[in-house]
């Protein structure tokens, strides 16, 4: 695959240099673009000896081969890494000041990737958010920052995703099959990339919600739940560390989405219910983990609802919301469509039945193919750290047990999916 870096001003630049490695060592041909400012961090004989290729930053070196035009019709992919707030600004207004932002005009239908880095703030500035935003809806894909140190004493979202992460979303991204393992060499004590076993999501394309819904009452008040998102983003962090590019739709969430996943944000159900069917057009997978709202609001008030001594207190109607996940599995069974979709449920026993007759029941009505079923109760599952679940299938395998951290749980769902998958497309 013919790949293009871009390099941004930033001091992750330095960890691009291992992004370059693990691109070239899976054997693609990979330009390097850095630019002005990136080449105060990193210099122009690193790329060049990494890349084979000379780099330059200027429209006006080789002008005789139109660099600009012909690096961006022959493109397979293009990542950009770091991808600094004044780069992210820079494309989404469309300049072409420089051979990068010329290149990516002229880019087409070639997917880009965007791996973002730089401070906090300047990550969450309205402006910054502006940029990703109209990036995202023009077909780019900007990965969720990591959390962690950063270059001063400062921590939080900003950092590079890790190298391995950024990799494993291009190929994903471009659908490129799983990486080739590469041998350390000797005498380096470079980590080999992961087997294409540890990766049996690779090629895949997986949504999944996460969070608590929150259905508006009037402009300060809504209707929430408990949910803290943190067992959908360990699901989403397990995907893309399985080789898949994963999208999160993350409703409201105690937790930051995870590095090297591509988020959208939503905030009721109907926000949720309109996003999950337009990114089901071409999942392979949905996992709909987040906690919808099964009601909301009949009238949302344009004001804030006021205390009055002279009117009766306000009496809220209820009315209910669709099911997604009943939706979900309806339009891919019209569509006849290769899709697996996997629903949760937060299920308690009583008199009439233990969870698990709730759960089954619950899986005949949703009609997804696993069911994800969680033992809910005061402090249990909402917020903590652990989760203990059972894993109900459709086509009535035996139930599968999981516990543990989130993580593990998440783990042990997304081995659960790969292996329904490999039955359903035996390996060529
Ligand atoms: O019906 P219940 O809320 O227990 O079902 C839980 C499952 O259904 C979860 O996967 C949740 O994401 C999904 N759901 C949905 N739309 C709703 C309610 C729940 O997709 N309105």
């Amino acid at each position: 695959m013919r790949i293009i870096l871009g390099v941004g001003g930033g001091i992750a630049a330095y960890k691009v240099a291992s992004l370059l490695r693990l691109f070239t060592e899976a054997g693609h041909d990979v330009t390097v673009i850095p630019t002005e400012a990136a080449t105060r961090f990193v210099g122009v004989a690193t790329w060049e000896a990494l890349s084979g290729h000379p780099v330059s930053n200027s429209v006006f070196d080789d002008v005789h081969t139109v660099n600009h035009v012909r690096l961006g019709h022959e493109a397979d992919l293009i990542v950009v890494a770091p991808a600094t707030a004044d780069l992210r600004a820079r494309a989404a207004a469309g300049q072409a000041n420089d051979l990068l932002t010329n290149t990516l005009l002229m880019a087409g239908s070639c997917p880009v990737l965007m791996a973002p880095a730089m401070h906090t703030e300047m990550w969450q500035h309205a402006a910054t958010q502006a940029n990703v935003e109209t990036l995202r809806s023009r077909g780019v894909t900007v990965l969720e920052p990591a959390s962690g140190r950063l270059t001063g004493s400062d921590t939080g979202p900003g950092r590079l995703p890790d190298p391995e992460a950024i990799f494993a979303a291009a190929l994903a991204l471009a659908g490129a099959p799983a990486a080739p393992t590469t041998v350390p060499q000797p005498g380096t004590n470079e980590e080999p990339v992961a087997p294409p076993s540890a990766r049996p999501l690779a090629g895949l394309t997986v949504t999944i919600s996460a969070g608590g819904t929150r259905e508006p009452l009037d402009p300060v008040r809504f209707l929430g739940n408990r949910s803290s998102g943190k067992q959908g983003v360990a699901l989403a962090a397990a995907a893309r560390d399985a080789g898949a590019r994963v999208r999160l739709l993350a409703a409201h969430m105690d937790v930051p989405p995870p590095a090297g996943v591509e988020t959208t944000k939503v905030e009721t159900a109907l926000e949720l219910r309109a996003a999950a069917l337009h990114a089901a057009a071409d999942s392979d997978v949905i996992i709909m983990a987040a906690a919808v709202a099964d009601f909301r609001p009949a009238d949302v008030a344009g004001t804030k609802i006021k205390k009055r001594d002279d009117v009766a207190d306000p009496v809220i109607t209820l009315v209910r919301n669709p099911d997604i996940l009943r939706e979900l599995v309806e339009v891919r069974d019209a569509a006849s469509r290769d899709q697996l979709i996997v629903g949760f449920a937060a299920e308690t026993g009583d008199a009439d039945g233990d969870v698990l007759d709730y759960a089954m029941a619950k899986l005949r009505r949703k009609a997804c193919d696993l069911l994800v079923v969680n033992h809910v109760g005061q402090d249990r599952v909402f917020g903590e750290d652990t989760n203990s679940v059972v894993i109900l299938s459709r086509a009535g395998s035996e139930p599968q047990e999981a516990s543990g951290s989130k993580s593990d749980v998440a783990a042990a769902v997304i081995d659960r999916i790969s292996a329904e998958l490999s039955r359903v497309v035996p390996p060529a």
